[in-house]
């Protein structure tokens, strides 16, 4: 079968895909041209996908050869399930690998932006290091005992949940779609409606998959009921943020500080109004980006794509009534 790898992954995953029955196609440049990125899905059986390519209806209808797709990450917001499923294409994710990173990156934001790290850093770099000791400059928080608020308790947000309490004892609130009793007894945790994460958290961390029912989830009236010593952290998506009104928010003093490993619009310009506040942090969507967790995306995405040649079960397959029709 052919299957098309549109950019280099780890090692372990082109092994796995050193399969008698799969032959790779795999282009001899980085950068594809939308048109040329087609021309490859075409000819393919099946995708092992890298990246935030749509895939909806008109793909579907483009590339009817394509039975399966194997996305290189756990977020699919940019494939039209429904779609893939009423054409018979099996869509699988990779979930579980990269929930210590993702979680370690959110930690990281929380404590950048708790302490201005970031702004501190600057201070450092650009020589505006002052001799003179000031005891009440530079004065950010500390997070002992302060709650987190977590919207969207699934993997990542459990892993983030659990660093939070072994480190600073934060008591957990959260807000998902479904309880999680079993979760809510091991953490303490206590459910609550979006508006209680909002009013109750000091630090409220993203880790909700993202539907385009959550654009702008946290918008002006989202941020008004924030407490004004609030610290937002996402990891997610950007869609959830409205940009706008998070930058008044941050420049009015209505929450403490934002720290972003997502933006509406990726890579965020240079010239973007965010990048001239001291109280966010913002990093280069890296939430995976560890050896460990991009080598389990490699493994996983492969594994769904031999498994498919094989004809077997995917092993994390996100439509699996794509099987009923
Ligand atoms: C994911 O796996 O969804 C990461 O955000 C990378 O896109």
């Amino acid at each position: 079968m052919k299957i098309f790898l549109n950019k280099r992954i780890p090692e372990i995953g082109i092994e796995l895909l050193n399969h008698p029955n799969i032959e790779l196609i795999f282009p001899d440049k980085e950068e594809l041209t939308h048109e040329e990125w087609l021309g490859y899905c075409k000819q393919s059986d099946a995708l092992l996908s890298v990246g935030k390519s749509k895939f909806n209806e008109e793909f579907f209808e483009e590339c009817p050869n394509i039975k399966a797709i194997a996305l290189f990450s756990v977020g699919y917001d940019h494939v039209d399930i429904d779609a893939a499923t009423k054409h018979g294409v099996a869509i699988t994710n990779t979930p579980d690998v990269l929930s210590n990173a993702t979680s370690d990156t959110s930690f990281l934001l929380m404590q950048m932006v708790a302490r201005y790290a970031f702004f501190n850093l600057n201070k450092v770099r650009n020589g505006e290091w002052s001799s003179n000791f000031n005891p009440i400059a530079n004065l950010g928080q500390e997070l002992k005992g302060k709650t987190l608020g977590i919207l969207g308790l699934g993997r990542i947000g459990y892993e983030m949940a659990k660093k939070c309490i072994g480190a600073f004892d934060m008591p957990i609130i959260y807000h998902n779609r479904n309880r999680h009793p079993e979760i809510e007894k091991e953490l303490n945790a206590k459910y609550v409606s979006f508006d209680e994460l909002l009013e109750q958290s000091d630090v409220i961390t993203i880790h909700a998959n993202y539907t385009a029912k959550d654009q702008h989830k946290f918008n002006k009236e989202a941020f008004n009921k924030m407490k004004s010593s609030a610290i937002l952290v996402n990891t997610a998506r950007g869609g959830f943020v409205n940009e706008e009104d998070l930058y008044s928010a941050l420049k009015n003093g209505d929450i403490f500080g934002a720290g972003l490993d997502v933006t509406e619009k990726e890579p965020l310009a240079k010239n973007s109004k965010l990048n001239t506040l001291d109280n966010i942090c913002i990093f280069p969507h890296i939430g995976s980006a560890t050896v460990e967790a991009r080598s389990g995306m490699a493994r996983v995405a492969a594994e769904n794509i031999v498994a498919f040649v094989e004809g077997k079960k995917l092993p994390t397959i996100v439509n699996l009534s794509v099987f009923d029709n």
